[in-house]
């Protein structure tokens, strides 16, 4: 502990110097560690925990007078790799770090996870880690990637509609009189020009949804729009299965198109129900969730690039089926994705795009039996940040 004090202290002061503050009036470097949000912990030489701040705490799920009882080897299988690299570290290593590590131990089980790791010349065979869950900074990436996706169909989709609708109806109406002139016996092919006319007809209508049309926002009640859903939900598709809600009655209005949010939770229950119908489970379950989360901001996709809008509302969709497939899911949000026989890939796609149209965010974690999507949404900006 004191070695990791002095250690902050002295990085603390090196700033300091570049930028003359009387070191009095700095906080003592327990408290600078004990505030940093993210998850810093100190092992000894024998690998028992020597310090954890309160978000390593958080991180790990157990408190730090319970960690000092405890060791390494007490929450991770002694294969795990983060032995590999404390070992690295104490014969030579400086600092090293390792992305998308998994923890599959009694205590602790996570995916995902970047770690950095130093030692720390005060105090040899002492090893200071810096935890980090990386699935948020990574499926920010991927939103990223998959507004670009949504902007490249949208003008595909406004050519599309112009270009093929008109002449496709031409087809379908010639299809229409063939099928009228034609003997019984030679009916079969002007019916089957009819309905493929009407399948690329549907596609296209559906891809028209990517268009930039202005879209008017307002405050939305989400519980409505989830019950909503819910009820076209139970009536339709998924009425085999089971739904739950948990949800937070005080909950703020989200800023928002309401036609579209309808649309971005249908097509992510839909595809909760299709995993759930297609993996024949008995048990199968939608629970629908929402919650008040602070800190969360992110560039605000249409106003000038350094506004910032929070992003405190977050609406879960979580399913019990088999999860995404591992090919599906670098690709999740990009259109025409699917593994589904009859599925267009859209419904994603169209997803991402509202989402980022409202400049929120959605993050995705899934494996067998629990499969998550969740939203975080604008609600209505306060007088005092316009
Ligand atoms: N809750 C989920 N559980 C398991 N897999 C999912 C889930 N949600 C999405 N997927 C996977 O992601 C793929 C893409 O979903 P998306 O909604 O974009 O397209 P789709 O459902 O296949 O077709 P469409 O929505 O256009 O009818 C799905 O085919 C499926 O493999
Ligand atoms: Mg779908």
């Amino acid at each position: 502990m004191s070695a990791v004090t002095k250690a902050v202290r002295r990085t603390v002061l090196s700033v300091v110097r570049r930028n003359p503050v009387p070191s009095s009036q700095l906080p003592e470097a327990a408290t600078i560690l004990s505030a940093l949000p993210v998850a810093v912990v100190v092992l000894s030489e024998d690998n028992r925990f020597t310090f954890a701040n309160s978000a390593a705490e958080q991180f790990l799920g157990i408190s730090f007078p319970q960690l000092a009882q405890m060791s390494l080897d007490d929450i991770l299988p002694e294969d795990s790799p983060l032995f590999l690299m404390v070992n690295q570290l104490r014969t030579g290593a400086s600092s090293i770090a390792d992305h998308d590590l998994s923890f599959d131990g009694p205590r602790l089980r996570k995916v995902g996870i970047s770690v950095q790791g130093t030692t720390l010349a005060e105090d040899p065979g002492s090893v200071l880690l810096v935890l980090q869950d990386s699935t948020t900074v990574r499926s920010l990436d991927r939103q990223i990637a998959a507004r670009n996706a949504a902007r490249s169909i949208t003008g595909m989709a406004a050519i599309l509609a112009h270009e093929i609708k008109n002449p496709l109806s031409g087809i379908r109406g010639a299809a229409q009189l063939l099928e009228s002139s034609v003997s019984e016996n030679d009916r079969e092919l002007p019916v089957l020009i009819r309905d493929e006319a009407d399948r690329i007809r549907a596609l296209v209508d559906r891809m028209e949804i990517f268009g930039e049309k202005p879209v008017t926002m307002e405050a939305v009640n989400i519980h409505r729009v989830l019950e909503h859903v819910r009820r076209l939900a139970r009536s339709g598709f998924a009425d085999t299965i089971r739904f739950s809600e948990s949800y937070d009655p005080s909950l703020p209005p989200v800023w928002g198109n309401r036609d579209q949010l309808v649309q971005v939770l249908l097509n992510l229950v839909k595809n909760a129900a299709d995993s759930l119908v297609a993996s024949g489970a008995a048990e199968g379950e939608v629970t629908l969730i929402t919650r008040y989360q602070h800190g969360l901001r992110l560039a605000s996709p249409t106003a000038d690039p350094d506004s910032r809008v929070d992003l405190p509302l977050l609406v879960t969709v979580r399913d019990n089926g088999p999860g995404i497939p591992d090919d599906i899911r670098p690709h999740l949000f990009e259109p025409f994705v699917s593994s589904k026989p009859s599925g267009q890939g859209l419904g994603l796609a169209l997803v991402a795009k509202i989402i980022a149209d409202h400049g929120g965010l959605i993050e995705v974690e899934s494996r067998p039996g629990r499969t998550e999507f969740r939203l975080h949404l604008p609600m209505l900006a306060e007088e005092d940040d316009q």
